[in-house]
């Protein structure tokens, strides 16, 4: 397994990662499996970005809250009383107990452990038998906050508390979305779904599961037969802004409404604000490290992706459909046909993220020419090695 030295000599290497699609090296290996490299993307990426966790619709009412991580960092989404959504960390101030864990409604978070209280504004109310702890002062006490904003539905948070908004450098993209109207979109519960698992945890790096849903080169191949309605061919990769926070490619279909079932066609209702351009085509747009989605044109899918380690990410999937369309007819059923294919691109997908993993972390493993279908992969270059280049210079500045 390669160690990766951050010397000049790394930081100019990635240049030829970063240039046009037809000249560019994938980035080095040990970019995928040091973990030394992890704690380095932790300062670079992690600490700084914006992360997904959830989708707003998860907590609607006051006292509303759902839970998730990102490198190993417990955090819990609450509706306030007042109706705001907050994101704090879920870790007591006692002893480190976690105060919330999965998902519910709360009238405050009683640490399970010695039951110090917090509001679902985050502060200390109640410590029980902690008056003869010298100046302790529960007003003093909180679970730290994290800032939160909410695009097209979804809730990101930054552990950075001078991070500037993600909104403003997701224009483009979100144009590009706007007939789908993500933000009003309906989420089927797992139950009316019977499709892969929403939350697993998978063994590989992160960028290697983000890549595998950048990359258009091996659709028509991986999932030969699956994907005929997408050939590869009609990829197209649109300029992105410089200091854009995310990207999208465009991936024509061979028929409009082209669905991914034994049927090619999409058997849920259209999302009402498309037009004939846009049900022609799948958008695969992505806001790394940790959010990326998948639009057809009767229903989208989603993909948070939550580092846990250089080689562990866990992957929280989910779908959105039209509005009403939970309401029509056999609506199960037709969900169940439509994940039923996504079951089987998933698992060949999964299958090769980890033998890329392994690949990886042999002596042998390449950085390798792309072919001009993998120009998402050089977005997603550019986006890491600016992120990348920064930490370096902020570590070097006194
Ligand atoms: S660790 Fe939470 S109350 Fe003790
Ligand atoms: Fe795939």
């Amino acid at each position: 397994m390669t160690r990766l030295q951050l010397n000049n000599a790394f930081f100019d290497g990635l240049d030829s990662s970063i240039c046009d699609v037809n000249r560019a090296v994938s980035l080095p290996p040990g970019c995928y499996t040091d973990a030394g490299f992890f704690a380095f993307e932790k300062r670079a990426i992690f600490d700084r970005e914006w992360l997904c966790v959830g989708r707003e619709a998860w907590a609607k009412q006051p006292g509303d809250y759902f839970t998730s991580s990102h490198v190993r960092e417990p955090i819990v989404v609450v509706r306030n009383r007042d109706g705001v959504l907050k994101a704090f960390s879920a870790v007591c101030q006692h002893r480190g107990a976690l105060v919330a864990e999965g998902a519910g409604n709360a009238r405050s978070f009683i640490c399970p452990y010695h039951h110090w209280t917090y509001s679902l504004d985050g502060r200390l109310v109640t410590a029980p038998d902690m008056e003869r702890a010298c100046d302790f002062d529960t007003a003093r006490v909180a679970l730290p906050e994290l800032k939160l904003e909410v695009w097209l539905g979804f809730v990101f948070v930054n552990f950075d508390p001078a991070a500037a908004p993600l909104g403003p450098r997701l224009v483009k993209v979100a144009a590009a979305l706007a007939p789908f109207d993500l933000a009003h979109a309906d989420e089927p519960s797992h139950a009316e779904i019977s499709g892969p698992q929403w939350t697993q945890k998978f063994p590989w790096n992160w960028k290697v599961h983000f890549e595998n849903s950048n990359d258009s080169y091996h659709a028509n191949k991986l999932h030969k037969g699956l994907n005929d309605v997408m050939p590869t061919s009609l990829s197209e990769f649109p300029e992105m802004p410089a200091d854009t926070a995310g990207y999208f490619r465009f991936n024509g279909t061979t028929e409009i409404d082209a669905g991914f079932n034994p049927l090619n066609k999409a058997i849920l209702p259209i999302f009402r604000g498309l037009d004939e351009q846009d049900r022609r085509r799948v958008i695969f747009a992505n806001v790394p490290p940790s959010f990326f989605i998948f639009t057809r044109a009767d229903y989208v899918t989603y993909v948070i992706l939550r580092a846990e380690s250089a080689e562990e990410v866990w992957a929280d999937r989910g779908y959105l459909v039209a509005p009403g369309a939970m309401q029509q007819p056999h609506f199960r059923e037709r969900m169940a046909m439509t994940t039923a294919n996504g079951a089987a691109v998933n698992q060949q997908d999964r299958s090769i993220d980890a033998a890329v993993q392994r690949g990886l972390r042999s002596r042998f493993a390449p950085r390798g020419r792309y072919s001009w279908q993998e120009g998402g992969q050089i977005a997603l270059n550019r986006w890491l090695v600016d992120r990348y280049r920064a930490a370096r210079s902020r570590a070097e500045t006194p």
